[in-house]
């Protein structure tokens, strides 16, 4: 059975106060199917991996560098991230291929450099508006994909893929369960392309996921779980995600 994962992006949001609040009130999570986790600004690492220790919730970063060491200023390496008891970090967020300029070749080398420390990446594939009214979503989002075909199949563990349509990442307008769907289900057979095993692979949707609208994503065969982004900072309503 494919995993499931419930997954909170912070993006860049939060104090040491609220932060405390936050993940004092997660850790009242029920067991849930799936795995939990939170990808915080890496600051606030030391203090997450404090907060959560000794509980089923998982903490990662929201990016990392795709060199092991050296001359980058700026940079954070997946090693550091680890020592930090991070487990899982996300790669090619869509406001990271805007605002960044990352291509789709450095999400591959970003992925294939967390998977070599052991970290779990989510990898983020998603259509703009103006591209899916081209009628060119999927073949945007399948070369995101393609792209890091080559660490897909040389990842020591699997990924996690989250489609994240640009155009419903914090605007409140969520993909349908049935656009939602149909995407994953493109995704899924192109990984079935990939490998046996990466057939495997849990795809997350993203954008604008709420506690009214989770269940009802959830529930379609090819959605394996959830990336939240505004709905991750209020305690309620995270925890509601993860129940659904
Ligand atoms: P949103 O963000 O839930 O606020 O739309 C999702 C994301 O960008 O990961």
């Amino acid at each position: 059975m494919r995993e499931r994962w419930v997954i909170g992006n912070w993006k860049m949001n939060g104090t040491l106060q609220r932060n405390r609040e936050l993940l004092d009130a997660l850790k009242a999570l029920a067991p849930t199917r799936a795995r939990i986790a939170v990808c915080v600004p890496s600051v606030f690492l030391p203090q997450t991996a404090e907060l959560l220790a000794g509980t089923a919730i998982a903490w990662g970063a929201q990016d990392v560098s795709a060199q092991p060491n050296g001359a980058y200023t700026g940079q954070i390496s997946s090693s550091m991230l680890q020592e930090f008891g991070a487990s899982v970090a996300i790669v090619g967020h869509s406001e990271r291929r805007l605002f960044n300029a990352e291509s789709n070749e450095d999400v591959a080398k970003k992925a294939l450099a967390a998977a070599n420390a052991g970290l779990r990446p989510v990898v983020c594939v998603g259509e703009s508006l103006a591209e899916r009214e081209a009628g060119r979503a999927e073949a945007v989002v399948g070369a995101q994909l393609a792209a890091c075909t080559e660490a897909l199949a040389r990842f020591p563990a699997l990924p996690v893929i989250a489609y994240e349509p640009v155009w419903a990442i914090g605007t409140g307008k969520t993909a349908s369960p049935e656009q939602a769907e149909a995407m994953h289900a493109f995704l899924r057979s192109e990984l079935a392309n990939i490998s046996p095993e990466a057939r495997q692979v849990p795809i997350l949707y993203g954008g604008s996921v709420k506690p009214s609208n989770a269940a009802e994503l959830f529930a379609q065969p090819n959605i394996d779980g959830g990336l939240i982004g505004g709905a991750s900072l209020v305690a309620a309503d995270f925890l509601a995600i993860a129940a659904a």
